[in-house]
């Protein structure tokens, strides 16, 4: 189809159109979720799913039997629930529940039991996740009731305190603050009683903490503790979810204002050298489950590769390219780029220069760290629900190497070493550039697919958005879609539209198709969640 037909005009009319309509409709839904709580515990019974839930996490016993308890008082509340093992609960479908009520207790180091780090994990990781948003959650109301021991000093019902925690950052609504039992204190029944007639109050009267009438009210959760009906169904029920894609998905979208004043970090001095990477950039990347590596690599697994680790779906790279997320590796030999994009997560401290100034890593060293780390991710997932042993081998081989996960990649000076070493390995390599290193991409080797971030139509827009250190950066930016044409291989751009700041120029992305002529044009849009 030539790129000058009308009819090629026409559908990338439709394509913005569609985009748009999509992330409107997109954020509508969130806000319609978050406006749409409801106390009312057994909104549509008629699905397992729906039937509100009480999660256990025990290791021995102790939060199991109390969560039965709760079980069996609420049922003689005739609230009816659906009491799960957090070891066989589907974290991804929490943005499914609408209330859920928590019984965890603490071990070693303040963490969940082994077989309950999954669920822990996931929260932990989603909250962080900038991609994931506050309003995953919004549906959710929910309440913890801690078990642990408080000779265990700080760690004392850490994991309870860490759910709620988690739970809100991604928008759930706490019915009723942490109630902590303490075992080894003797007040565990008498604190667990209170919690649950707090919660029954909350069902049964469906207003804030002090109202609400409790029918049966002279009923008390220690009533039931000598009847109590042990459940060891762990039935694990697959329900297709809604595939919500992350990448759709964006942290609270930047304003033109707020943008203006950027800092920026680089790393200190060390032996006379920059690294590039600093204590505080690296805690920030660790603490959102990036494996840093070396002084300027990081390498991190995808969501998707868990989820088809799982036998759940891949990315859309699986569906367009074949890719299989369960043998991708996520990874970057750069943290630092020549741009400040808007809709980059990291544009507050990332390290940003014109050039390659730091403290270099061997590029060898890199590919072995990269899969080393990687392949001890793909470990962590062993006996998480879903994952098959196959699978689980075929992960530890990584046959296809994303390099777009932050950063410019060309950056790099050792780039098509670390290249040449991925496919001596049979790891295909998909790069992403940001179009501000013409000589770079003219000097690349081949990638098994090229692409460029095209973020903008005209040069107004490129300035605001990506919001560049050079000041050549549209020239910069015409070169590199020009060397792109010169590539011969498989090409790519990649438009990442934001509403209101780059998605309205179709005549202005129409005229730079023509110039890099690539194979594919893949179009991402970027939806705002909320704070
Ligand atoms: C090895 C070990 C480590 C523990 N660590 C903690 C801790 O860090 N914080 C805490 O509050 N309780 C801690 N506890 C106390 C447990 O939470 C407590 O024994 C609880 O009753 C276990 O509940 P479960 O049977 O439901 O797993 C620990 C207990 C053991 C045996
Ligand atoms: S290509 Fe790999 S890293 Fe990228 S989204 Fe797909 S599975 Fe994740």
């Amino acid at each position: 189809m030539p790129l000058s037909s009308v009819s090629t005009r026409l559908t990338l009319l439709a394509l913005f159109s569609a985009t748009t309509f999509y992330c409107i409709y997109k954020s509508r839904r969130l806000r319609n979720l978050k406006l749409n709580l409801s106390l009312n515990p057994n909104p549509n019974t008629n699905t397992k799913l729906n039937l509100p839930k009480i999660l256990f996490i025990s290791e021995t016993g102790t939060s199991k039997s109390l969560a039965n308890r709760l079980h069996r008082f609420l049922s003689l509340n005739d609230v009816a629930f659906e009491i799960i093992d957090g070891r066989s609960y589907e974290p991804e479908d929490l943005p499914k529940e609408t209330i859920l009520l928590i019984v965890a207790s603490t071990w070693e180091d303040g963490k969940p039991p082994p077989a309950y780090r999954f669920f822990a994990d996931w929260l932990a990781e989603s909250s962080e996740d900038f991609r994931v948003g506050s309003l995953l959650l919004s549906k959710c109301r929910f309440a913890v009731f801690g078990v642990g021991s408080r000779g265990y000093g700080e760690t004392f019902n850490a994991v309870g305190k860490e759910i709620v925690k988690r739970m809100k950052a991604l928008g759930g609504a706490e019915m009723i603050p942490l109630f902590e039992g303490d075992v080894d204190g003797g007040d565990v029944d008498e604190v667990f009683d209170k919690w649950c007639v707090k919660v029954v109050e909350l069902l049964k009267g469906g207003g804030g903490e002090d109202g609400g009438d409790l029918e049966n009210g002279e009923e008390e959760c220690g009533v039931l503790s000598s009847d109590e009906e042990e459940s060891d169904d762990e039935e694990e029920e697959e329900v297709e979810s809604d595939i919500v894609d992350l990448e759709d998905i964006a942290g609270k979208a930047p304003s033109r204002k707020s943008v203006a004043t950027v800092a920026e970090t680089n790393g200190k001095l060390n032996g006379g050298k920059k690294q590039m990477v600093t204590p505080v950039i690296r805690a920030n990347l660790v603490k959102q489950g990036y494996k840093i590596i070396g002084s300027h690599s990081g390498v991190k697994i995808c969501r998707w590769t868990k989820s088809q680790l799982r036998g759940r779906g891949g990315c859309y790279k699986h569906s367009f390219y074949g890719i299989e997320s369960h043998r991708c590796m996520e990874a970057t030999p750069s943290l630092a780029c020549a741009n400040k994009c808007v809709f980059c997560w990291r544009h507050h401290t990332n390290p940003v220069a014109k050039s390659w100034q730091w403290e270099m890593d061997d590029p060898l060293e890199i590919v072995n760290s990269a899969i080393e780390q990687h392949t001890n991710m793909i470990k962590q997932m062993k006996g998480v629900p879903g994952v098959t042993l196959e699978r689980l081998n075929e992960g530890f081989t990584p046959r296809h190497c994303a390099l777009s996960l932050v950063g410019e990649p060309i950056m790099y000076p050792e780039i098509n070493a670390l290249v040449d070493e991925l496919h001596r390995r049979r790891i295909s390599t998909f790069l992403v550039t940001n179009a501000q290193f013409p000589e770079k991409i003219k000097s690349l080797k081949p990638i098994t697919q090229l692409y460029v971030s095209v973020d903008a139509g005209t040069k107004d827009s490129l300035k605001a958005i990506d919001r560049p250190l050079f000041g050549d950066f549209w020239e910069r930016f015409i070169d590199s879609l020009t060397a792109l044409k010169e590539k011969h291989q498989r090409t790519v751009y990649r438009l990442t539209l934001v509403k209101g700041w780059n998605a309205e120029e179709v005549d202005a992305y129409y005229n730079l198709f023509s110039i890099g002529e690539p194979d594919f044009i893949e179009i991402k849009g970027v939806t705002y969640c909320g704070s």
